[in-house]
């Protein structure tokens, strides 16, 4: 996976994700709150409307109570009374009229008594007021009793009028002869009856049909929470054909005050959610339409003596509801796209910025071990990433200094062995040269000494074999030094003097070069090594220095100690060494000097010395001319021993 893409989805699941689900979450949790407030609201509001209802129409049955017991009432049970005898009272038509005039004038105050009835016993309509007006009875053709209304003869109804509790207000459904609208399921209320009670005997009845004005003003004025449709429906155990009719409905435009020849009716027979619920329990609230709609529900009995009750309901769209919630959802889904996109744009930034080190980083390694062993990273970055940076650049200079460090060591392994392998040939053939070389000598002796006088050409010529001979003796000797390897014999002593005597020894050769020889030397310092031996490449240095430099030039001897080394610098100020020959000058017999000035000898035997002491020799060229010799020496025998250990 790229690092850009791996960089994204961390930031994008490590910040976004867990905000994305706490707001998916809140939301959800706060939509959960709101549907729980808003059913507890409709509830509220659809208690708030059945107390309305059922304080109007306790009201209302106040007012028939208070008809029945009014005067003109009280003045026509006599009337009544003489009725159920089958006489007619003498005061029939002023009592009747009277009586009519009140109820006209009554029902003109109260518009919600559609009708209001007197019946005799039998249950026909002595007095009739609508509109707030009286009907104009008609004579029956073999009685004289003028009734407001045909005869009913109907004993069902006159059964259940004979039944009604004296004195006490009832609901009852006129026979289907008296439904103002033709309809088989009859009106959307009952109608209050009122038993008339005469001397302890029911004399008749006062009957009121409603027109619905009043429990529609209630309805139509309550407020539609959240857009939701109102509607109140009967449920009927009793009645099968009045179950689910439905007698107010926001929807359908239905109202209690409107007479309709076909009511509408809740799918009574194939069962209708809304009936079934309130079947099973009077309140509640219930899903339709795959969830689309909300309905809240609440059963309310308007008629004491029937079963018959209404279900008053609010249908509420649960989209209206849910709408804001699925707006901010939609909302957060853009941001999610705007912040992932946010996000690619950080992560590519981001991966490039983390990434450029690193492919940097990467480069180099390539290149370093391609052999180009100088290449370093430059530092820069996140703090790992500076650290791995930091580590290469590390590794590399650890690499360089090992590599170089090996270079010298096999350096001086190589010019080891040639030393070693020159000095044992040097050996055999020094002790081979001697012997004769000593007869040589010891005969020219013995030739001089015998030679007669006057012979001076030929003791001229033996002068000069025997120059010859011990030059090559003084070559023999140098030999046999270098060949002989004796190992050092440990002493502690004083640098200065040490040095200062050095010095004597070379005295004679600068002094005739006017060369000026300084030390520079902590008079405390201590050497400790083989004097004699460690003198021997003191003076081979000096006389090297000694025959570089020019005539008044000057010779720097100075110590320093480098932590548990000590260096012995010599530096001069001649004509240097050439860049071609610096690799060969500790080679046996290599010398750039005239013949008889110097054998090559005088740097590999003090290598030698220097290397038996654990030590080693630098020479450079001074940046200013001349030339440097170094001799690096462990600060004492133990660190010498340490080191043969280690070694
Ligand atoms: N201080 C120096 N300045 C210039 N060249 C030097 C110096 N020291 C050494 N050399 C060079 O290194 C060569 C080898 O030196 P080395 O001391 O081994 O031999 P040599 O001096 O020539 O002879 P020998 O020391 O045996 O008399 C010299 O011939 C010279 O070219
Ligand atoms: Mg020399």
């Amino acid at each position: 996976m790229r690092l850009k893409t791996n960089i994204f989805l961390w930031a994008f699941l490590a910040s976004i994700l867990p905000l994305i689900v706490l707001a998916l979450s809140a939301i959800t949790y706060s939509e959960k709150q709101y549907l729980k407030d808003v059913g507890r609201e409709v509830n509220a509001s659809l208690n708030n409307i059945v107390s309305e209802i059922d304080r109007r129409l306790y009201y209302e049955r106040q007012m028939i109570l208070s008809l029945a017991n009014s005067a003109p009432m009280k003045q026509y049970l006599p009337v009544l009374r003489s009725m159920t005898r089958g006489d007619l009272h003498q005061g029939y038509f002023q009592l009747s009229d009277r009586l009519e005039n009140f109820l006209s004038g009554f029902q003109g105050v109260v518009p919600g008594f559609r009708l209001i009835r007197v019946l005799d016993v039998e249950g026909n309509t002595l007095i009739k007021v609508h509109f707030g007006m009286g009907v104009v009875g008609s004579t029956d053709g073999i009685e004289s009793t003028p009734y407001a209304e045909e005869q009913i003869d109907d004993p069902v109804f006159v059964r259940q009028l004979a039944e009604l509790p004296p004195s006490v207000l009832s609901f009852i459904l006129l026979p289907k002869s008296r439904w103002s609208v033709k309809d088989s399921r009859g009106p959307k209320m009952f109608d209050a009856i009122y038993p008339l009670v005469y001397k302890k005997e029911t004399a008749g009845y006062l009957m009121v049909s409603f027109s619905g004005d009043l429990a529609d003003k209630i309805l139509d004025v309550v407020p539609r929470l959240h857009n939701g449709k109102l509607q109140v429906s009967e449920l009927n155990p009793d009645i099968p054909a009045r179950d689910g009719m439905v007698l107010y409905d926001d929807s359908l435009g239905l109202r209690f005050s409107r007479r309709d020849t076909s009511p509408m009716f809740l799918g009574a027979k194939k069962g209708n959610p809304l009936l079934d619920a309130a079947r099973n329990k009077p309140h509640g609230e219930f899903q339709t339409d795959a969830g689309e709609f909300k309905t809240y529900y609440m059963e309310y009995l308007p008629y004491p003596n029937q079963l018959a009750s209404w279900v008053l309901s609010a249908r509420v769209s649960k989209h209206v509801l849910v709408e804001p919630f699925d707006q901010i959802r939609l909302a957060i889904l853009w941001l999610v796209v705007v912040a992932a996109l946010i996000s690619m744009v950080l992560a590519n930034i981001g991966a490039k910025n983390i990434s450029r080190p690193i492919i940097e980083l990467g480069r180099n390694l390539k290149r370093y071990a391609d052999g180009d062993h100088g290449s370093r990273v430059q530092i820069g970055g996140a703090d790992e990433i500076r650290q791995m940076e930091s580590s290469f650049n590390y590794m590399a200079d650890t690499l360089e200094h090992a590599t170089e460090e090996r270079d010298r060591a096999r350096g001086m392994m190589m010019q080891s062995a040639k030393l070693a392998s020159i000095g044992e040939m040097a050996a055999g053939i020094g002790h081979e040269i001697n012997n004769p070389l000593n007869n040589i000598l010891t005969l020219t002796k013995l030739i001089k000494r015998n030679l007669p006088a006057g012979n001076e050409s030929i003791l001229k010529d033996i002068e000069s074999l025997r120059e010859e001979a011990n030059r090559v003796t003084s070559i023999v000797r140098g030999i046999l030094n270098f060949a002989r390897q004796i190992p050092p014999q440990y002493t502690q002593f004083n640098a200065l003097d040490w040095l200062e005597d050095t010095l004597s020894l070379v005295q004679q050769v600068s002094k005739s070069k006017h060369i000026e020889c300084h030390l520079l030397v902590d008079p405390q310092s201590v050497i400790e090594g083989d004097r004699i031996q460690l003198q021997q490449v003191l003076v081979n240095l000096l006389l090297n220095a000694c025959q570089a430099s020019d005539g008044g030039s000057e010779i720097i001897v100075s110590m320093e100690k480098c932590g548990d080394r000590q260096l012995i610098h010599v530096e001069d100020h001649g004509r240097g060494i050439a860049e071609h020959d610096l690799d060969r000058i500790f080679d046996p017999f290599f010398s750039t000097k005239e013949v008889g000035e110097g054998s090559g000898l005088g740097l590999s035997i003090s290598l030698g010395i220097v290397e038996r002491h654990k030590g080693s020799i630098r020479i450079v060229n001074n940046s200013d001319g001349g030339v440097t010799a170094t001799v690096e020496l462990p600060m004492s025998a133990n660190d010498v021993k340490k080191n043969g250990d280690n070694s």
